[in-house]
């Protein structure tokens, strides 16, 4: 168990997150935790939207807790984040997987997520899925997570450390532990199994939208070259000599369109725009997040 006590974990939150709705769940649910129970000692969380951030290996262990986050894309895990995440080393560590969804639907991400973190050897013994605003749109979904959903994140991670009490108490010592969790199911979560191919998007006549290539365009005449958006992009498409130029993999996380201070980026192909509303059309009532214990 290295530095830690025996009967001691490392918190901490782990996520990918190319508005921040993600990032502020996740954090919310790690320092809910921390707050909730001494078992945790609140280590600093690991930001992988950055590409640098993703080349490295990262290898955890049974003195870990990971509170786990990704945005849906296409009601799915972000399939660009696949090849990294099949290389971390869970090593018996518990993890909480989350989903941020846009208001429409996660469909087969948190199933996926689960599964994906199980695989690498992570035991999964809570899971959420949470609403972020859309991140095409700044109405579908607007401000979220809200102080209500972080209220919900609060009362889901007082729930979810004393599930890890709970645990810990029945193992009664690290070894106990590893042996109640190696038993134990991974967490249900709503989904489907096989899982789902990418949600399509779709035109009035039922024709696919396929926006994989569209990507934000600059008007120069707004753009200060201040590089907010350099270092925004996690697909590192937007390079420093060329600040607002988008030269490379756009998955479409609007990273950079909403943190520009100028409003100096914007999408204007016809099918994402026509996509972009009928979600927001679509799907105005409020959803609530779904907890897993
Ligand atoms: C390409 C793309 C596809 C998305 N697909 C879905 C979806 O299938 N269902 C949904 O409800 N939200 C979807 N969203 C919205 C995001 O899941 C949501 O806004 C999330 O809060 C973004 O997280 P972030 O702020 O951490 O980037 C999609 C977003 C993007 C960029
Ligand atoms: S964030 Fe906006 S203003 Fe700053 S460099 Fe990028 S496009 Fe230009
Ligand atoms: S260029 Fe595309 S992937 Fe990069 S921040 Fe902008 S929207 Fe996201």
């Amino acid at each position: 168990m290295g530095q830690v006590a025996e009967t001691e974990f490392r918190l901490r939150g782990m996520f990918f997150s190319g508005t921040g709705t993600t990032k502020k769940i996740v954090t919310a649910v790690a320092d809910g935790m921390g707050r909730s129970s001494d078992r945790f000692s609140r280590a600093e969380d690991i930001d992988f939207t950055p590409p640098a951030a993703r080349e490295q290996t990262y290898r955890f262990g049974r003195e870990d807790v990971l509170v786990f986050g990704v945005p849906v894309i296409a009601g799915r895990v972000p399939n660009v984040l696949l090849p990294f995440l099949n290389t971390l080393e869970g090593g018996g560590a518990i993890a909480i997987p989350v989903v941020l969804y846009g208001n429409r639907n996660f469909d087969d991400a948190l199933i996926e997520l689960r599964n994906i973190l199980e695989e690498r050897g992570f035991h999964t013994v809570a899971a959420a899925a949470f609403i972020g605003e859309h991140s095409f749109s700044r109405i579908l979904a607007a401000g979220r997570p809200d102080e209500q959903d972080l209220q919900i994140a609060a009362d889901f991670a007082k729930a979810a450390a004393a599930r890890i009490e709970e645990l810990a108490s029945e193992g009664g010592s690290a070894e106990g532990l590893a042996r109640v969790l190696d038993e134990l199911e991974p967490v249900r979560v709503d989904g489907q199994e096989p899982i789902r191919p990418y949600y399509k998007p779709r035109d009035r006549k039922g024709n696919h939208i396929n926006i994989l290539k569209v990507k934000p365009k600059l008007d120069p005449d707004k753009c200060t070259g201040c590089g907010i958006c350099v270092d925004a992009c996690p697909m590192g498409s937007i390079k420093a000599e060329a600040p607002g130029v988008v030269d490379g993999i756009c998955i479409k996380c609007c990273g950079c369109e909403k943190k520009c201070p100028e409003g100096a980026l914007y999408f204007d192909d016809e099918g994402y725009l026509y996509h972009k509303r009928e979600l927001e059309l679509g799907y105005p009532d409020r959803k609530e997040p779904n907890l897993y214990l």
